[in-house]
C-alpha cells in the first residue's frame, strides 16, 4: 500500500514538474554558486596613510580616500607605474614568516560576498578587466540572481592561503549563509587559476567531513595550478609580463612586486608534478630542478625568495584530494613555457629563451592533470575530468565547453 502512494506521488510529482516547467513557474533551479577568483582575479583598492618614501616625485605619499589599485589601466603609464608596483609591494617579515604592506600603504578587497568585483577587474569594465562575467551572465540567462544564488568570494591574491586566515574563516561563514537563503541547498564552489589551489587548503584545513557533506555539493575547477606554474620560475629570476591579464607591461619594472608576493612562492613548481630530473631554468652554469631550489634563490641573489618558498609553496603537501565532489576542468594545447634558458650573462635580470609544453599557456599540462590522482581515491566521492583543447588560462571563462560543464555541474547533471 505504502509502495503504490509512493509511486502514484512521484507520478503525480513529475507530471507537477512537466506541466509548471513549460509555463515557467518551476523551472528547474541550480545550486548555489560561489566563484573563487584566482592571482590577480580580485579588486583591490588602496589608501596612502603618509609613506615615508617614495620611489619618483609623481608618486603620492598620502591620500585622502581609498582608490582603484587593481586593475587600473590609468596607472600602467611610464613612471607612475613604478609608483603603482611599489604600492602593491609586500614587505615579508623573517620573524613572523608573514608579510605585511608597504609602510603607510592601506589595502583592502572590494565586494566579498557580491559578484561585480569578480566579473570585472576594473571598475571602469575595460575589456581587459572582463573576468568572470561571462559566466555569471550565463548563470543569470538560466535563471540565477546576482547576490542571491551566485556570489563571489575575492581575496588578496597577493597573499599565500597562510596569510589568509581571516578570509578563509570568512568564506566558511559564506558557504553557510549562502546555503541558508537558498533554502538549505549545498553549495558549488566554481573556482578559476589560484582560486582552485586555495579551495584545496581551505577544503582540507579548515572544515571537517561531516561540514563538507553537509554544505558541499560539488567543486568545480577552472584552470587550476594545482602543483604551481613554471611562469613563477621566470617571474622570480627576471620579472614576468603578466600577458595573460592582456596587459603587457615591462618584466623588470614588475619583479620586485612580483617577488614580494607570497603566492608567487605559493604556485612555484612542486615535486608532487616535477621530477627532480626535469629541469626548470637552466644556465651556461647550472640547471635548476626542484632538488636545487635554495641554490635558485641563491644565485638570483633573493634569498628572502627561499624564506618565503619555505612558508609557501608545499602548503598543500601532496596535494592530497579535497573529499567533496570535483569536476576538473582546464585547457590544453596552448605552447605553455616549459623551460627557460638564459645565455650566459643574462641570468637572471634579462628575460630568458622559452621552451614551450603543452597547458593553457599559463598552467602546465602536468601541474593541471594533478586532479586525475583523486579519481577513486576522494572519499569515495566523484572526480570528473575535462580537457578543453585550445582554451587558454583566462579564455576558459568564455570558452563555450567550459561554461556548458558549468552548466551541467550545476545543474547536477554530471
Ligand atoms: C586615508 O588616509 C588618510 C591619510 O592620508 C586618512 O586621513 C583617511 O581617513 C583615510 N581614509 C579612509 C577612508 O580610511
Ligand atoms: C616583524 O614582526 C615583528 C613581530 O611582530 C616586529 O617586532 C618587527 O618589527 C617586524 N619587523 C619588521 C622589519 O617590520
Ligand atoms: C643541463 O642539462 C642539459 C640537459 O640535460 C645538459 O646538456 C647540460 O650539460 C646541463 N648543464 C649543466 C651546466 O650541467
Ligand atoms: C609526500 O610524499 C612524499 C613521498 O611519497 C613523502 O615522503 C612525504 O612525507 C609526503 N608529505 C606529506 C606532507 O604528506
Amino acid at each position: 500500500m505504502r509502495q503504490i502512494l509512493l509511486i502514484s506521488f512521484l507520478l503525480i510529482g513529475s507530471c507537477d514538474a512537466r506541466w509548471f516547467g513549460k509555463f515557467g513557474r518551476d523551472q528547474p533551479k541550480g545550486l548555489p554558486v560561489i566563484l573563487v577568483p584566482g592571482d590577480g582575479g580580485s579588486q583591490l583598492e588602496s589608501n596612502l596613510t603618509g609613506k615615508p618614501s617614495v620611489v619618483h616625485y609623481v608618486c603620492s605619499k598620502q591620500t585622502a580616500d581609498f582608490f582603484d589599485l587593481w586593475l587600473n589601466l590609468e596607472l600602467f603609464t611610464p613612471l607612475v607605474i613604478d609608483c603603482w608596483a611599489d604600492n602593491m609591494q609586500l614587505v615579508f617579515n623573517t620573524t613572523t614568516g608573514l608579510s605585511e604592506n608597504m609602510p603607510g600603504v592601506d589595502i583592502r578587497v572590494v565586494g566579498f560576498g557580491a559578484t561585480e568585483a569578480v566579473e570585472w577587474l576594473d571598475k571602469s569594465k575595460a575589456s581587459q578587466g572582463r573576468y568572470f562575467f561571462d559566466i555569471v551572465d550565463s548563470m543569470v540567462s538560466w535563471g540565477y540572481r546576482r547576490g542571491k544564488d551566485v556570489v563571489g568570494a575575492p581575496f588578496d591574491w597577493r597573499r599565500s592561503p597562510n596569510e589568509l586566515n581571516d578570509y578563509l574563516i570568512q568564506l566558511k561563514t559564506l558557504v553557510e549563509t549562502t546555503y541558508r537563503w537558498n533554502e538549505n541547498k549545498k553549495i558549488v564552489l566554481v573556482g578559476h587559476s589560484m582560486g582552485n589551489p586555495l579551495s584545496l587548503y581551505f577544503l582540507n584545513n579548515y572544515v571537517d567531513q561531516a561540514w563538507k557533506d553537509k554544505y558541499i555539493n560539488s567543486f568545480v575547477s577552472l584552470a587550476a595550478p594545482w602543483a604551481g606554474s613554471m611562469q613563477i620560475v621566470r617571474l622570480f629570476a627576471s620579472g614576468y609580463n603578466m600577458n595573460y591579464y592582456r596587459v603587457i607591461l615591462p618584466p623588470s619594472a614588475l619583479r620586485g612586486m612580483q617577488r614580494s608576493f607570497t603566492s608567487s612562492a605559493f604556485l612555484f613548481p612542486s615535486p608532487v608534478a616535477w621530477k627532480p630530473t626535469d629541469i626548470l631554468a637552466q644556465t651556461a652554469l647550472k640547471n635548476y630542478t626542484v632538488s636545487n631550489i635554495k641554490e635558485f634563490f641563491e644565485d638570483i641573489n633573493y634569498m628572502t625568495g627561499w624564506e618565503q618558498y619555505q612558508q609557501a609553496a608545499r602548503l598543500n603537501g601532496n596535494l592530497s584530494a579535497p573529499g567533496v565532489p570535483v569536476h576538473c576542468i582546464y585547457g590544453t594545447g596552448v605552447p605553455t613555457p616549459e623551460r627557460f634558458q638564459w645565455a650566459s650573462g643574462y641570468f637572471p635580470d634579462y628575460p630568458p629563451t622559452e621552451f614551450m609544453g603543452d597547458g593553457d599557456g599559463t598552467v602546465n599540462k602536468k601541474s593541471a592533470t594533478v586532479c586525475s590522482n583523486w579519481i577513486g581515491n576522494n572519499e569515495g566521492k566523484k572526480v570528473t575530468v575535462h580537457e578543453v583543447f585550445q582554451a587558454d588560462h583566462m579564455a576558459i571563462l568564455k570558452h563555450p565547453n567550459a561554461i556548458e560543464l558549468v552548466r551541467k555541474a550545476i545543474f547536477e547533471e554530471m
